[in-house]
């Protein structure tokens, strides 16, 4: 037996494509941006579509708390929080490592959205399925009825945000937004690219979709994605293929989340400047850089019009405030 996902409408959608002029000119191809950090909800990025699944089936199974697991500055826990501030409901999040004297970006704006939060240990946070369970079972005998989103809300449900995005894409192509060769993103659980590549077979997306992998080897992505679709395929009973190639455009993960480094600051700060375009730098910097250094090699590796779809994040900036201060002064 298929099931039918309910949705909530949360995103500020369809998102904008715009042309990044300068940066086209320099890399001599036509380099898109598609803003899907402005789907709202506090710039919740790519985020906010898995949501309308993820938080559509919590409501549909009575859910008064959610509950959900990541870094200090997650910003998948930021919009948890943001969600469930907006929808009346209860947010606990669970965050690795210890609080903070102050707090700073997303864990500043958890906390001012009322969330709980649950500092973890590395332990507690490699177990997280055993974590969140604790949790809800925390949850369970105070009363309440609790639903857990998966880390980076990445499972077969949240992918479908995704599958909407790329839906959203085509109909943008045809009333008039460019027949783009390539669509690149950034990949962490590779959720987002996973939704992208069924949303480009049922909706008819002319596009090849490529990820960036920012933290995890390609391989790794590539099972994630393609364990993704198939379980998507499984629960839903969609009409599609798993791809047999999943592209990835692989050796940017640099120290993956656990850091970023000047070269990445730098382009968060050059991009600003000259497109006024702001990155974050923890993933689409990362999966940015990795894009220009790909068309710096071989402009046309990607085919002539390349569209970017920047994820969000803009609050993980802050925090590296005195790393910014000193580039910006050197
Ligand atoms: C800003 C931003 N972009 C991209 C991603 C990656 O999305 P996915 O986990 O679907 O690959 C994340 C996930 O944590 C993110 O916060």
């Amino acid at each position: 037996m298929t099931s039918t996902p309910t949705r909530i409408e949360l995103a500020l959608a369809p998102t904008p494509v715009m042309k990044l002029e300068r940066l086209s000119r320099r890399l001599g191809v036509e380099l898109w941006v598609k803003r899907d950090d402005l789907t709202g909800l506090l710039e919740s990025g790519n985020k906010v579509r898995k949501l309308e699944f993820l938080v559509g089936d919590a409501l549909a199974q009575g859910a008064d708390t959610l509950i959900t697991i990541g870094t200090l500055q997650s910003n998948c826990c930021r919009a948890v929080s943001a969600v469930a501030a907006r929808l009346g409901l209860r947010a606990i999040v669970a965050l690795t490592g210890a609080r903070p004297d102050t707090y700073d970006g997303n864990l500043l704006l958890c906390r001012m959205l009322n969330a709980e939060v649950r500092y973890l240990t590395d332990e507690q946070f490699r177990h997280a399925p055993e974590t969140l369970e604790a949790i809800s079972e925390d949850v369970r005998r105070a009363g309440g009825t609790p639903y857990v989103i998966p880390e980076s809300g990445s499972n077969e449900l949240g992918a479908l945000g995704y599958l909407e995005c790329a839906v959203e894409l085509a109909e943008q192509i045809t009333h008039g937004a460019p027949r783009f060769d390539t669509v690149v993103l950034t990949c962490f659980s590779g959720g987002s690219q996973a939704g992208l590549l069924m949303g480009k077979q049922l909706a008819g997306l002319p596009s090849e979709i490529v990820g960036v992998p920012i933290a995890f080897p390609a391989e790794r992505v590539r099972g994630y994605v393609t364990e993704t679709i198939r379980k998507a395929i499984h629960r839903f009973g969609f009409a599609i293929e798993v791809p047999k190639s999943i592209q990835l455009l692989d050796g940017f993960q640099g120290i993956g989340r656990a850091g970023v480094d000047d070269a990445e600051l730098a382009l968060v700060i050059r991009l600003a400047g000259e497109e006024g375009l702001m990155l974050d730098p923890v993933y689409t910097a990362k999966a940015f850089g990795g894009l220009v250094q790909t068309l710096e090699r071989d402009n046309k590796s990607l085919g002539q019009r390349v569209c970017f779809i920047h994820t969000g994040g803009i609050f993980s900036v802050f925090p590296f405030r005195d790393s910014l201060t000193r580039l910006l002064d050197a």
